[in-house]
């Protein structure tokens, strides 16, 4: 089983993707609804709760584990990789390794919440692999409430994307990483804000492709992985929202369960 989290509803995304990259394959996901959001907490508040949904989905049968949430990826990736001993995906990384291999002039913007931006975690991945990259990261906390309020074709929506793109336009970056889960339900329009010569990189594609990858390269992890396309979908606290928008993303019918962390 794939056990997949993030800090509510917007690792769903995350799923999508690994539902269409690698079909059929069993997926638990936990979406801590009840203490979402993450991008306005602090590091070691988003750390305890990335320790605590990760133990959640191994008891539950995870063989193998995406951290969907950017915030949780950009804050927590290093310890939970010390604290469990299964293969643990975060999602800067191949975000990250996407944008280098894309920008011709190395010239990245990075959008997320506040503590992604302000862990410069894309940043100093970034540089780490492209030392003479220019990074140029703008935090967009308005863009989650709007989504999750199912705001993604309102002009004020638009408004506010541009507004928050202009610093990266000004800079001509001729690559922009959506680092939030949120932010592919608004890619049409980030990409038509930004203009359509910046490649525009979607985290939740880059991370299905690389666990695409990485079982290809190991048979012995993937043997382990139920494929009878089932789909667990856990909250901490259930809303009709979620359930809606659970069903809208993914195209299917899902029945929510609940848990107390
Ligand atoms: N899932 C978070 C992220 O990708 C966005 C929502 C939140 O702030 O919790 O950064």
């Amino acid at each position: 089983m794939i056990g997949i989290f993030d800090s509510g509803i917007g690792g769903l995304t995350v799923v999508k993707s690994v539902m269409e990259r690698i079909p059929g394959y069993d997926i638990i996901y936990f979406g801590d609804t009840a203490r979402t959001p993450y991008g306005t907490k602090s590091a070691d508040t988003v750390i305890k709760y990335s320790v605590e949904n990760i133990d959640f989905l191994l008891q539950y049968g995870a063989k193998l584990v995406v951290m969907a949430c950017n915030t949780a990826s950009s804050v927590a990736a290093k310890r939970v990789a010390e604290t469990f001993d299964v293969p643990i995906f975060e999602v800067v990384t191949p975000a990250t390794e996407q944008a280098v291999k894309s920008s011709v002039k190395s010239v990245v913007g990075v959008i997320g919440t506040r503590a992604t931006v302000k862990s410069g975690m894309y940043e100093k991945k970034i540089k780490n692999m492209k030392p003479d990259a220019k990074v140029y990261s703008v935090a967009c906390p308005l863009l989650v409430p709007l989504v999750e309020e199912g705001w993604m074709k309102k002009p004020e929506t638009k408004m506010i994307i541009k507004k928050y793109l202009l610093p990266l336009k000004v800079r001509q970056i001729d690559t922009l990483i959506l680092g939030c889960t949120h932010y592919p339900l608004l890619k049409a329009i980030i990409q038509r804000k930004i203009g359509k010569k910046v490649r525009v990189i979607d985290s939740s594609i880059a991370v299905a492709e690389k666990v695409k990858s990485f079982l290809d390269a190991n048979p012995e992890i993937d043997r382990r992985l139920g494929k009878n396309d089932d789909f667990r979908l856990f909250v901490s606290d259930i809303t009709d929202q979620f359930e809606k928008t659970a069903r809208i993303t993914l195209k299917r019918k899902v029945f929510l369960e609940h848990v107390k962390l």
